[in-house]
C-alpha cells in the first residue's frame, strides 16, 4: 500500500492520489529520461527522520541538475499528509517516504514533484543484520571526475539509478547480496543505494572511516548523522581516500543508508572480512538515539 501525495499549488497540503491508477503523463521528462531527483527517508510512528538533511540533499540535487524546486514547507507539508494518510490505512510503525521531483512533462515548463509513503519492508533489516557478501566492482570513472565533471551528476540523488540497480543484479547473479562501487584509479567509493563505513583502532583509539564526498559520492546522510553520533561518544572520525586493502583490514565495514541503517559485510570478493557484532550494536544504539 502506497500514499501518494502530489505538490500542487491548488491543495496547500498536498493532493492525495490513487496510487493503483496510473498518476503520470507518459511524456513526463523523469520517466522518458530519468530527468529527476529523489530522496528516500525513514519515518517511524509518523514521524520522518533526518528530514532537514534530505531536503538540504534535494536542494544540492536540484542546484546539480538546474531544476527549479518547491519550498521546504511544501514538502513538509505533503510528507505531513502522507504520513497522516498512511498511518490512517496502515497504522504506526516504520515507514519509507519517498520524495520525487522531475523536469515535468515534455514542453511544458514546470516540474512534476509528489511524495510516496509506503509501509517499510518486513524483515529486510534482519535480513541484512546477518551480514552481507559484497562484490567490490568498478564504476569507470576515475576518483576526481566529478569536479572537472560536473555534467555526471555524481553527487546528486538523480532518478537515473538504473546502472546502480544493474550492478545489485550483477552481485545477485554472482552468488553476492551488494555492491561497493571502486573509481578506476582503485579509491573504494560508494554502494549502489548506501554509503561505506569502517572501523579501525589505532593505539586504542576507535575510529570510523568513510570515503572522502570529493571523489563522487553521495553525501550520505546515514553516515553523517552516525559520524557526529560517533563522535560524541568518543570515536575519531576520517575520510578517504580509501583502498581496498583497508577494508580487508578493518574491524568491520558496513553499508549504511536511511532505510536499512548499518548492515555488516562480511565478505569481499568471497574473501571473509572482520565483522563485530558488538560493534554494530553499539553504534546502531548510536545512530537510533541520534535519530
Ligand atoms: C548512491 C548512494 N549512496 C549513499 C546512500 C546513503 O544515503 P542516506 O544515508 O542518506 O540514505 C544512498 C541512499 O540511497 C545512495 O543511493
Amino acid at each position: 500500500m502506497t500514499v501518494l501525495v502530489f505538490l500542487d499549488p491548488m491543495f496547500p497540503e498536498g493532493r492525495i492520489a490513487d496510487a493503483a491508477v496510473p498518476q503520470l503523463r507518459a511524456t513526463d521528462l523523469g520517466a522518458t529520461r530519468g530527468d529527476g531527483i529523489f530522496e528516500s527517508m525513514l519515518a517511524v510512528d509518523g514521524a520522518p527522520r533526518k528530514m532537514t538533511a534530505h531536503l538540504d540533499r534535494m536542494e544540492s540535487s536540484a542546484l546539480a541538475l538546474d531544476l527549479e524546486l518547491p519550498a521546504r514547507e511544501t514538502w513538509e507539508r505533503a510528507v505531513a499528509t502522507a504520513l497522516a494518510e498512511l498511518t490512517i490505512r496502515e497504522g504506526t510503525g516504520e515507514a519509507v517516504v519517498k520524495l520525487l521531483l522531475t523536469r515535468g512533462v515534455e514542453g511544458a515548463d514546470a516540474p512534476t514533484a509528489w511524495v510516496a509513503a509506503s509501509p517499510a519492508p518486513a524483515g529486510a533489516r534482519e535480513r541484512t543484520a546477518r551480514g552481507l557478501d559484497v562484490l567490490l566492482l568498478d564504476r569507470g570513472y576515475d576518483s576526481t571526475v566529478a569536479e572537472r565533471a560536473p555534467w555526471l551528476l555524481l553527487g546528486a540523488k538523480t532518478l537515473s539509478y538504473a546502472v546502480n540497480m544493474a550492478a545489485l543484479r550483477y552481485a545477485k547473479a554472482n552468488g553476492a547480496d551488494d555492491v561497493i562501487f571502486t573509481s578506476s584509479d582503485g579509491k573504494v567509493l560508494e554502494g549502489p543505494t548506501s554509503s561505506v563505513i569502517l572501523a579501525v583502532q589505532e593505539d586504542g583509539q576507535k575510529m570510523l572511516l568513510t570515503p572522502e564526498l570529493e571523489s563522487g559520492i553521495l553525501p550520505g546522510t546515514t553516515q553523517r548523522a552516525l559520524f557526529d553520533a560517533a563522535e560524541a561518544a568518543g570515536w575519531a572520525r576520517g575520510y578517504g581516500p580509501l583502498e581496498p586493502a583497508h577494508l580487508m583490514e578493518a574491524d568491520a565495514v558496513w553499508l549504511v543508508s536511511s532505510i536499512r541503517l548499518l548492515a555488516p559485510v562480511t565478505s569481499i570478493d568471497g574473501t571473509p572480512i572482520s565483522s563485530s557484532p558488538a560493534l554494530t550494536e553499539e553504534l546502531t544504539e548510536l545512530l537510533r538515539a541520534a535519530l
